[in-house]
């Protein structure tokens, strides 16, 4: 018997529009579930933001105050698409009304504040789902399975890369993200923690590191008035970036297989360049998040001059079948937050998590904690 489920979402920018179609397309994707959403309130800071997204995706409640959320008993799960600063405060009230969250990266704008989410959840026996998308690509699951089943060896090396180029024009908005106060970290939150999950959901824990970091654009203008998304501030006053463009480190993992992540917001060039190059004794796999549906892979017995080939994802890849009937028709980026919200609501429906959780987002988080340590000092550290 299918059960509706009242769902919120907090914060109505770019990540709370895509996770409110997510909850829309679910059905569509998933008709399975046993839990249905139920759109039942929006909740925006901004003047009249809430009441347009209420109106054009049929929540049946606009709120400026999320307070409001908390208090409704009709909503039984909430979507924290808010900024960073937010994440700590929002999580933990939402959790302790007794509602399920699925709560964006990084989690707060420290370790510590994800680990305060993480236990308020545990402590509410609620479902928390967290947003690292790019886990739940089909050929990302297809990689993990095929290392995992010891397909390319032992895994020796790898590297993980994050560049865009969303803060590259000098003109682009001193926004919340540039803030320490707001957005905590720099690159390091926003692209960073998404190439620390993808490594440790391919490859496993991280044991140590060694990191440096760099502000490449110092200043930046200040937006006259509300922000959303990454937009520009032209003749704006100018004010100081306070954290991190770009980021590069050094990874040892638990297994003894050693790493490279780089990650860089103001990358000339570079379009959601976002992908990976893991190597075994016996093959290698590599991903590029602009071909999502395209695994490279070299596996067999010749070690030297062994090709390469292109698998194309299908049906039977991850939760590829449940968008495209054949292999080779392009799933796109709101699709792996379909698959995000998918997890999420067989999390409750199950009441046992699936997908990407609060544990992942506290490890996330303390690896790049440890990476600001590691800049900060010059020094090998390790995750703690
Ligand atoms: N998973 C991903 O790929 C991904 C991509 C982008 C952003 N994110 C994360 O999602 C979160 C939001 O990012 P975004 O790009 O959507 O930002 P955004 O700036 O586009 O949107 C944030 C929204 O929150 C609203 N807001 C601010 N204070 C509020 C308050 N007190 N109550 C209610 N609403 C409030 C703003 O008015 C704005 O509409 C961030 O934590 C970010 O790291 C994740």
């Amino acid at each position: 018997m299918v059960r509706t489920l009242g769902v919120a979402v907090v914060g109505f920018g770019w990540m709370g529009r895509v996770h409110t179609q997510a909850y829309v397309r679910l059905p569509h994707h998933f008709p399975q579930l046993t839990v249905r959403p139920e759109l039942i309130a929006v909740a925006d800071e901004v003047p009249g933001r809430a009441e347009e997204a209420a109106e054009r995706y049929g929540f049946a409640t606009a709120a400026r105050d999320w307070h409001e959320i908390a208090a409704d008993p009709r909503i039984r799960a909430v979507s924290v698409a808010a900024p960073n600063f937010l994440h700590r405060e929002i999580g933990t009230a939402m959790a302790r009304a007794g509602k399920h969250i699925w709560i964006e990266k990084p989690v707060g704008l420290t370790a510590d504040d994800a680990r305060a989410v993480a236990a308020a959840v545990a402590e509410a026996g609620v479902q928390g789902a967290v947003g690292f998308n790019y886990r739940n690509a089909p050929a990302v699951q297809t990689a993990r399975a095929m290392i995992a089943a010891g397909e390319i060896g032992t895994v020796t090396h790898a590297r993980i890369r994050l560049f865009s180029d969303y803060a590259a024009h000098p003109e682009a908005a001193l926004t919340w993200r540039y803030e320490r106060a707001r957005g905590g970290s720099g690159v390091l939150g926003d692209l960073a923690s998404h190439g620390v999950d993808l490594a440790r959901f391919l490859l496993g824990e991280i044991d140590a590191l060694i990191a440096d970091t760099a502000v490449f654009v110092p200043e930046r203008a200040r937006p006259a008035g509300a922000t959303a998304g990454h937009t520009r501030a032209t003749g704006g006053e100018p004010g100081p970036v306070e954290n991190e463009d770009y980021v590069s480190c050094l990874l040892r993992f638990a297994s003894g297989a050693r790493g490279v992540l780089e990650a860089c917001r103001v990358s000339v060039g570079e379009q959601n360049t976002y992908g990976f190059e893991i190597h075994g004794t016996k093959g290698a796999v590599h991903w590029d998040f602009r071909r999502m549906g395209e695994l490279g892979v070299s596996r067999g017995t010749a070690y030297q001059d062994q090709p390469v080939s292109t698998v194309y994802v299908g049906p039977g890849h991850g939760e590829y079948g449940a968008f495209q009937p054949g292999a080779a028709n392009s799933m796109g980026y709101d699709d792996l937050k379909v698959i995000e919200a998918y997890h999420f609501l067989r999390s409750i429906a199950e009441g046992t998590a699936h997908g990407a959780t609060l544990d992942d987002a506290v490890r996330s988080a303390t690896v790049l904690d440890a990476m600001a340590r590691s800049a900060e000092r010059g020094a090998w550290v390790s995750p703690a």
